[in-house]
């Protein structure tokens, strides 16, 4: 034993972890999966679509449901549904193979994970089981438990029917301080778990035996079970009855909660958004439950924080414009203007919906109703005007106004220093506006007083390190049709593929072609598994070149004239080598070497 060399050696985890990816595979409809979360349309034997993973105005992400493929060519990134997952949850590949291998109902063996892995994967999961088993405690005591009337009348007295609270799971803690953590206890839910996610608050003792004690975070508040996009329960918001500091009271960040990257009802309410294309984008969880309870389903509502680009970018998923609507008289003016470079980031169309002094969209379509609230939507202005009539309404646009005006955008500007297309886009707006030129707005803003530490604006495409991993352009339409035509790939070799490689990026494709041909020939698609990186990049690119450069019909004359292309090159090289023959021959005064290869090269040429 030991003997073998480790690539022969045949691990057994290892086999049985390829058979059950390659049936998940299969099972898979990769179209259905990233539709979920980007909005797809058809473009031939592909899905087209605006890139998750980059901010970008024109979609360049191309999804191939045949070959189970995706690539984006803005940002390079590729793969197939498992680094769509890995990458958009941003998760490793075990929860990516579990999270499909549950939807699939296709059975996991354990130790297809390593120990560190299955460790974190069963930790996430057991932060989601907590927090739905808390969901569903705290739900069931607000509908059923005597000491849950008040909580049950402050619903009543704020307009919620039994439908709201039953789609939103609400719930009630009721005032104590160990309601959650004795059933937990009692189901063996460990507390360190429940403390983890933010349900519990460990007071650690001092002295020689520090064991914790635990107690309930949430108590006499309404709670919002905060869903996450895979459906399950994330995190929680939970609401003082009546008045009280603070009014809101939230789980901390956990390893399934992230505040920047949730949004309230968005779960919920998706359907309703796809369907609208517009999402009304509310401060409060009660606003929002306020405007569902009248019908008005496409609304989300960030946590309490300013609204982030990775929010956007989830809501860019379903649709294609948010309108933001402040409460009279925080007017939102700071908020508006912040978010204006994400949105022109993200290309969604934002507009701004103010109400009346003193009124929030609770308070305003419990008194005017639903038509007036939408009469209110649909005089919406556009976010980038907002901002622009709201700074001249309070400056004016005498000459020190218009200063004024500039340098609050500056900061803005400064923002998107790193994103060129954005910030002139920007100036351009703001400047027209002002009646003055862009180089002059540009001139009065200034450079940026110092780079801003930390990660630039513009972060660089996710994922591994890319590498330089290039092919000529026939070597790419060549390669695009072999990845479309696997059973040509012998002809190719034959033609002199390998020997006309021009660099290294088509040797090393061609050696894995080679290596896995059976494979390759039935499904080209097998190379994702094979590759990493720019090199992974490469071949997600080509999976869908060959389907949008070489339709099916003209796959034969395609092949003849790569063919051809390739026989035409190698001849070149040929008759390259030969004049350098000749010219030696002819300086070492060869003349029968000379002549013969003279001969060789008429009847090279002759051949063509
Ligand atoms: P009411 O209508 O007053 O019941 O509340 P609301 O749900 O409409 O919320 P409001 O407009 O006052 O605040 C907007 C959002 O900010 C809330 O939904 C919470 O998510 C968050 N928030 C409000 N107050 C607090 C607080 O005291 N602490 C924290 N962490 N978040 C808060
Ligand atoms: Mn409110």
């Amino acid at each position: 034993m030991g003997a073998l060399p480790a690539e022969q050696r045949i691990d057994p985890s290892e086999e049985q972890r390829r058979e059950v990816v390659r049936r998940i595979k299969e099972a898979a409809d990769i179209g259905e999966i990233i539709g979920e979360h980007v909005t797809l349309q058809r473009a031939g034997a592909n899905l087209k679509g605006l890139c998750p993973f980059h901010s970008e105005k024109t979609a360049s992400f191309m999804v191939n449901p045949g070959r189970g493929s995706f690539h984006c060519f803005g940002c390079g990134e590729g793969g197939d549904v498992f680094n769509f997952l890995m990458l958009y949850h941003r998760i490793a590949f075990p929860e990516a193979l579990k999270q499909l291998a549950e939807r699939y109902r296709i059975p996991l063996a354990e130790n297809t994970l390593s120990p560190q892995q299955r460790e974190e994967a069963r930790k996430r999961e057991n932060l989601y089981a907590v927090n739905a088993r808390a969901a569903a405690l705290y739900h069931h005591f607000l509908l059923h438990d005597p000491a849950a009337a008040n909580a049950r009348a402050y619903l009543e007295k704020r307009g919620m029917p039994p439908a709201i609270i039953s789609r939103f799971q609400l719930g009630y803690a009721p005032e104590r301080w160990d309601f959650l953590r004795r059933v937990l206890e009692g189901e063996k839910f460990p507390a360190q778990i429940a403390e983890e996610a933010g349900l519990l608050v460990a007071k650690r003792a001092e002295g020689p035996n520090p064991s914790p004690h635990y107690y309930d975070r949430f108590r006499d508040r309404i709670i919002f079970p905060i869903v996450d996009q895979t459906g399950r329960v994330a995190g929680f918001g939970g609401r003082i009855l009546g008045n009280g500091e603070p009014k809101y009271l939230n789980t901390p960040e956990t390893p399934v909660f992230d505040k920047g990257r949730t949004l309230f009802g968005l779960f919920q309410n998706r359907d309703a958004l796809r369907k609208a294309k517009s999402c009304l984008l509310v401060e409060g969880n009660f606003d929002l439950l306020a405007l569902v309870a009248q019908g008005i389903d496409e609304v989300t509502a960030p946590l309490g924080t300013a609204l982030t680009a990775e929010q956007l970018r989830l809501l860019r998923g379903y649709v294609e414009e948010v309108i933001l609507v402040f409460d009279g008289d925080s007017a939102g003016l700071k908020a508006a203007m912040r978010s204006v470079p994400l949105f022109l980031a993200e290309k969604l169309t934002g507009r701004v919906a103010v109400l009346p002094a003193g009124e929030d969209p609770d308070s305003y379509i419990r008194a005017h109703g639903r038509e007036s609230f939408n009469e209110l939507m649909r005089q919406a202005r556009s976010l980038p005007e907002f901002v622009f009539d709201k700074l001249a309404e309070q400056h004016g646009l005498g000459v020190d106004g218009k200063n004024r005006i500039i340098a609050e955008l500056a900061p803005i500007v400064h923002e998107l220093d790193d994103q060129l297309l954005l910030r002139t886009r920007f100036i351009a707006h703001f400047s027209e506006r002002l009646g003055i030129s862009s180089e002059q707005f540009g001139q009065s803003i200034g450079r940026a007083p110092h780079r801003r530490p930390g990660p630039a604006a513009t972060p660089p495409p996710p994922g591994p390190d890319r590498q330089n991993f290039t092919l000529s352009a026939n070597e790419g339409r060549i390669f695009a049709f072999l990845f479309l035509h696997g059973r040509y790939l012998p002809e190719f070799l034959a033609a002199g593929l390998r020997e006309n490689a021009s660099g290294p990026t088509a040797t090393i494709l061609l050696d894995l072609m080679v290596t896995h041909h059976e494979k390759f020939i039935r499904a080209p698609e097998v190379l994702l598994e094979y590759t990493e990186g720019g090199l992974k990049s490469l071949v997600s690119r080509l999976l869908i070149d060959g389907g949008t450069m070489y339709p099916e019909a003209v796959q034969e004359e395609s092949a003849s004239e790569l063919i051809a292309w390739l026989r035409r090159d190698d001849r070149r090289r040929e008759s390259d080598q030969l004049v350098r023959e000749i010219n030696a021959a002819y300086q070492a005064g060869d003349q029968e070497k000379l002549l013969a290869l003279m001969k060789q090269k008429q009847a090279l040429s002759n051949g063509g």
